[in-house]
């Protein structure tokens, strides 16, 4: 009998607890504290720190089986999902680590004895084939002498481009980070036993299968030129567990083991479809098994960052689910056969459960209107296709009319051999954008005049979504009875999760929604006692009275929520730090940043700023709840809660309590508890008036990627001056001085050269009617020196004209002198006049002396030419 998945799970966790490690839970799939992953990919990510030395682990040998996702970055195979049947977007990855304990041999016995011995794995061991890195000679004798592989099966593998480490056997996590070369072992799928290297490499039909990847962890990478060693040498492996068990349930697909084949039996229900192979029912079992776990772990789909991956892979099953001719919503109701094959390992998701569904089952809404309708055109615009390239314009359109994310549009595309032209696409979206800008400017304007009885209730302090009765739509400035696909407009609804700009705090963006049809929500405004949704019409038609569902963007309104009560402590801060005396001026909070405006008439310094971002952050590390109460005016006066006084407030208002510390009237939306805001950094301190002070700061990942910005700033600087991060304060001062020594020195040599070029210059001097005129190009000369030259000259001549022009990067400089005596027939200001008029220039001066400079500095020898001879009549004339 075949090993169960589960069963395997289980046994790898079981031979490496036997070994000595301790199993450690999987991390979530969203990694924490490290922005440069998106979505964790690897069995190593949770313990990056630890192998980069820069935490210390509780055992130094633990095993895991991590969930992962490669949607993007370094490790993406959303591509490769219903082309190979060996790549997943979300697979499971067993792994055992060492850090700074044992090392290649341990590590390659390990694996050995767990694949092959009778008591565990039991694969023959002619099956198996190994590849090293080109160099690793140790790895390469363990797996030869001491393991006794042959040598026709131990494969060296070299750098691709010949770039160090670019290769198949170095392994990275990202574009940083931990790294090394590694050794794979690869199962052998034919039947007829070879020992010729030339057919592994060639592998035809994919016979040979990479299980396990051994990552000898020895660097950690910087930048694509730099990388360092680190001092403990560590363990990182993988296999992955898909894999794994299709070698051990005789199959060669992924997608025929035991847990795949469940599931998709059970998505093959909904299609008329008898054949189980069907590549269709491979991509949306694997992709419903990645949104249950990216949504388990509270992604939502969304227009950007992980939301947008989500919404991507959602998007692409459910247009392999039109493929094979599904009617109707079903991709919510595999949730639950997938959190069944998943066994113990998903009991977590549980609980979620509801939540995933119900996700997926109003995103499912949304799109499968659209689908339809972007799908027939899609197929029209191919069968006019004759030169195998479907037009950007028409993949924007699809985008942006109906919702088609590029890769669902790409896969369709690739199915008929026809590729997209990016170049128009991005053009396309770029031109859009520009447009949407003005037209907001626009919008914002005629949105303001509306006037409107109407009342609405907002219910968004508790709900995300309501469902809502459409009382008025406005477009083009007008109360019209329905809005039509592709027009903007504003919708007024009974009742609305919509947070309406005001208090400075930003409107929310997101989806109004029916069966039939969908608004998209770009911004929501305040108007009277009313709330506008503004936005266009992206799908079916919407008529007054029409029953709708609200529902906003929560990624976009949490972020903003965390800039929100961070204002408040903000707030309180000041007034701690910088007495109370400071009052409010302004205030804006939204998703990215805040800024706050408040009166103070003294500088700020920079340890206030630090002792302000102290006291915050401390509030934040205490993990204060968040609480709202309605309180009458007078009782929350007698709370000292701040207000801002020149507002008007109505006798019940709604106070917001952050501890002690901060009691503010506030009818904005706020983080649940202190601890979700994460961490606080103030970005920029200026004075925008007299006794007016701004600050803005930002809040959560957004601060985290904000600190790695400045510390790759001075880290790049410390790299150019070749020096330990904390000296090159001292190493700048230095080189200051040496700078300014070196500039004295130049200066010294040049005015030595400007002697001995004064005297050259000498020789150059003509006669033009009884007075003196000299011309001269310099190249790459120094400006400042010119004018002494002009200066001694005249002062020594006593009656002479001087042009002195310095010719370098292609642009010129010119000074010209002239002495007293001269000056009723001829000036400076004249000459330079007539040298910039012909050269594109510039200049000014007075009569004796003059400066300019231009670009044409081809036409000088003429000009100057020109200037000789009308020095020549003007000196005539007298
Ligand atoms: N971190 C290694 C991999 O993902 C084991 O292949």
């Amino acid at each position: 009998m075949n090993k169960t998945t589960n069963k395997i799970r289980q046994d790898f966790l079981k031979f490496f607890k036997e070994k000595g490690h301790v199993i450690i839970p999987s991390s979530s799939l969203i990694p924490h504290n490290d922005s440069t992953l998106l979505f964790t990919n690897a069995g190593m990510n949770q313990f990056k720190e630890i192998f980069l030395g820069e935490k210390k682990s509780h055992h130094p040998r633990v095993a895991t089986v991590q969930r992962c996702l490669r949607t993007g970055g370094k490790h993406n195979d959303l591509e490769n999902v219903g082309y190979t049947s060996k790549h997943h977007t979300f697979f499971e990855m067993l792994g055992n680590f060492s850090f700074g304990d044992y090392f290649k041999q341990k590590a390659i016995e390990y694996a050995w004895e767990l694949l092959t011995s009778k008591k565990w794995f039991e694969i023959p061991k002619n099956k198996l084939w190994v590849s090293v890195y080109k160099d690793d000679h140790e790895t390469y004798k363990i797996w030869n002498n001491i393991i006794k592989i042959p040598s026709e099966r131990i494969i060296r593998i070299g750098d691709k481009n010949n770039i160090q480490y670019n290769s198949e056997n170095f392994w990275q996590m990202g574009d940083s980070g931990p790294c090394g070369p590694c050794t794979e072992i690869f199962y052998d799928y034919e039947n007829k036993i070879i020992d010729n290297p030339l057919d592994f490499l060639e592998n035809k039909n994919g016979r040979f299968v990479e299980i396990w990847n051994i990552v000898f962890i020895e660097f950690n990478r910087i930048s694509n030129t730099k990388i360092i060693s680190l001092k403990n040498k560590s363990i990182d492996t993988g296999m992955g567990l898909e894999r794994i068990s299709a070698v051990l349930q005789n199959v060669y697909s992924n997608y025929n083991i035991d847990i795949f084949q469940e599931l998709i039996q059970n998505i093959s229900k909904f299609s008329p479809l008898n054949n189980l192979n069907n590549v269709s029912l491979q991509v949306i079992a694997d992709h419903i098994r990645s949104c249950v776990y990216i949504i388990a772990d509270n992604i939502t789909p969304s227009n950007e960052h992980r939301g947008y991956v989500l919404r991507r892979i959602i998007r692409r099953a459910l247009r392999h689910g039109h493929k094979i001719g599904i009617k109707k919503n079903f991709f919510y109701k595999l949730v639950s056969s997938v959190i069944q094959i998943m066994g113990k390992t998903s009991d977590f998701l549980k609980e979620k459960q509801e939540k995933i569904e119900e996700i997926l089952k109003i995103e499912e809404m949304q799109f499968s209107y659209t689908l339809d309708k972007g799908l027939k055109i899609l197929n029209n615009e191919i069968k006019k296709i004759n030169n195998n390239i479907l037009s950007g314009k028409t993949a924007f359109y699809l985008y942006d009319t109906f919702g088609f994310p590029i890769d669902l549009t790409a896969d369709v595309c690739r199915e008929k051999n026809i590729k997209i032209d990016y170049t128009e696409y991005e053009l396309s979206k770029e031109k859009q954008k520009k447009q949407s800008n003005i037209n907001k400017k626009f919008h914002k304007n005629y949105n303001d005049k509306i006037i409107i009885n109407n009342t609405c209730i907002f219910e968004g302090y508790k709900k995300n979504i309501t469902k809502s009765l459409v009382k008025y739509i406005f477009v083009k400035n007008k109360s019209v009875e329905n809005i039509k696909k592709n027009e903007n407009g504003i919708i007024f609804l009974d009742k609305t999760a919509f947070y309406g700009e005001s208090g400075g705090q930003i409107g929310d963006i997101g989806y109004l929604y029916s069966e039939k049809s969908s608004f998209m929500v770009e911004n929501t405004k305040k108007y009277g006692k009313t709330i506008g949704h503004i936005g266009k019409l992206i799908s079916g038609e919407i008529t007054v009275n029409d029953s709708i569902y609200s529902q906003i963007n929560e990624d976009y309104r949490h972020s903003i929520q965390l800039n929100h009560s961070a204002t408040h402590l903000l707030h309180a801060a000041l007034r701690k730090i910088l007495g109370k005396n400071i009052s409010q001026k302004g205030s804006l909070v939204t998703n990215k940043y805040l800024r706050f405006d408040f009166s103070y008439f003294r500088t700020i310094e920079t340890s206030q700023i630090q002792k302000i971002e102290n006291v915050i952050n401390m509030n934040i590390r205490n993990n204060v709840k968040i609480e709202t109460q309605e309180l009458s005016l007078e009782e929350a006066k007698k709370k000292n809660a701040i207000a801002l006084f020149d507002n008007q407030y109505s006798s019940i208002v709604r106070v917001v309590f952050i501890n002690n510390f901060s009691i503010e009237l506030c009818g904005g939306t706020h983080a649940k508890r202190t601890g979700d805001i994460g961490l606080f950094k103030i970005i920029s301190q200026s004075s925008i008036a007299s006794g007016t002070k701004r600050i803005e700061a930002v809040t959560g990942q957004k601060a985290i990627d904000y600190l790695h910005k400045t510390d790759n700033y001075i880290k790049d600087i410390s790299l150019i001056l070749n020096c330990n991060i904390f000296d090159i304060k001292e190493k700048t001062k230095k080189l200051t001085i040496i700078i300014k020594n070196l500039e004295e020195k130049i200066i010294q040599i040049q005015n030595k050269e400007n002697t001995k070029n004064i005297k050259k210059l000498l020789k150059n001097i003509t006669d033009i009617k009884g007075t003196k005129f000299l011309a001269n190009i310099f190249y790459n000369y120094e400006h400042k020196l010119l004018r002494t030259i002009v200066d001694k000259l005249k002062e020594e001549l006593k009656n002479v004209i001087i042009i002195l022009i310095n010719i370098k990067d292609n642009r010129f400089t010119v000074i010209v002198g002239v002495t007293k005596n001269l000056l009723n027939q001829i000036t400076a200001i004249r000459i330079i006049d007539m040298i910039t008029n012909e050269t594109k220039g510039k200049g000014g001066g007075r009569d004796e002396i003059a400066e300019g400079g231009g670009v044409y500095t081809k036409k000088l020898p003429i000009i100057l030419n020109n200037i000789k001879s009308w020095i020549n009549k003007k000196l005539h004339k007298k």
